[in-house]
C-alpha cells in the first residue's frame, strides 16, 4: 500500500466522477448541489492541470482514488488568486490529515508561483468544512447566498 499526491490527470476521470458522486449522496448541498460529470472534470481553466492535485492509495496493482483538489486560475493575470472549486476525502479515509496534506500540497505550488491568495465557497451548513478551513488558516470574506466566501492569504 503507498499513498502518494499527482497531479489531476484525465486519465482517473471515471474515478474521480465516482467519488464526487459518493461525495454529492453523502453529503448532499452541504457539499454540493450537482455532481461534477466528465465535461466538468474535462473543462480546461487557467492552470488547472498544473495545480490541481489528486490522492491515491495505490494497492498492488490498483490505484484506488481517495482525494481530490481541483482548482483554478479565477483571475488569469490579475490578482494572482487560486480558486478551490472542488475539494474532497472518501469518508474511509477522512480524519487522517489527508485533506491538511492534499492542502499544503497546493500552498507549496502557489508560493513557488507567487500567488497571493486561495479563495473557495462551502456551504454555510458545512460546519465540518468550515472547521476544517478554518484549522487551515482560512477566513470568512464574505457570503453569497448560502455560500461563505472563505480566502486564504499567501503573503
Ligand atoms: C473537509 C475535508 C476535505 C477534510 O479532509 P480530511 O482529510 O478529513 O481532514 P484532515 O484529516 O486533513 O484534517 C485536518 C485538520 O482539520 C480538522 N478537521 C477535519 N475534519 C473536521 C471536522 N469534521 N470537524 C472539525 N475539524 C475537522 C482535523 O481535526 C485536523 O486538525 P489538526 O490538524 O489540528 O489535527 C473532508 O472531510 C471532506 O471531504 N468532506 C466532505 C466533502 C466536503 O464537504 N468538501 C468541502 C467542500 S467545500
Amino acid at each position: 500500500m503507498t499513498i502518494k499526491i499527482v497531479n489531476f490527470d484525465l486519465k482517473y476521470i471515471e474515478k474521480l466522477i465516482k467519488l464526487d458522486l459518493e461525495l454529492v449522496d453523502k453529503y448532499k448541498t452541504k457539499y454540493s448541489n450537482e455532481q461534477w460529470n466528465e465535461k466538468n472534470f474535462s473543462k480546461e481553466l487557467p492552470k488547472k492541470f498544473q495545480f490541481s492535485k489528486i490522492i491515491i492509495n495505490k494497492i498492488n496493482n490498483d490505484e484506488k482514488l481517495i482525494g481530490f483538489v481541483i482548482v483554478s486560475d479565477k483571475n488569469e493575470f490579475k490578482d494572482q488568486e487560486i480558486h478551490i472549486h472542488r475539494f474532497g476525502i472518501a469518508e474511509e479515509y477522512q480524519f487522517r490529515g489527508y485533506g491538511k496534506k492534499l492542502l499544503e500540497e497546493l500552498i507549496h505550488i502557489c508560493l513557488s508561483e507567487n500567488f497571493n491568495s486561495i479563495t473557495l465557497n462551502v456551504n454555510e451548513n458545512n460546519y465540518s468544512a468550515i472547521n476544517f478551513y478554518k484549522k487551515n488558516h482560512f477566513k470568512k470574506v464574505g457570503k453569497i447566498s448560502d455560500n461563505l466566501k472563505m480566502k486564504r492569504d499567501l503573503v
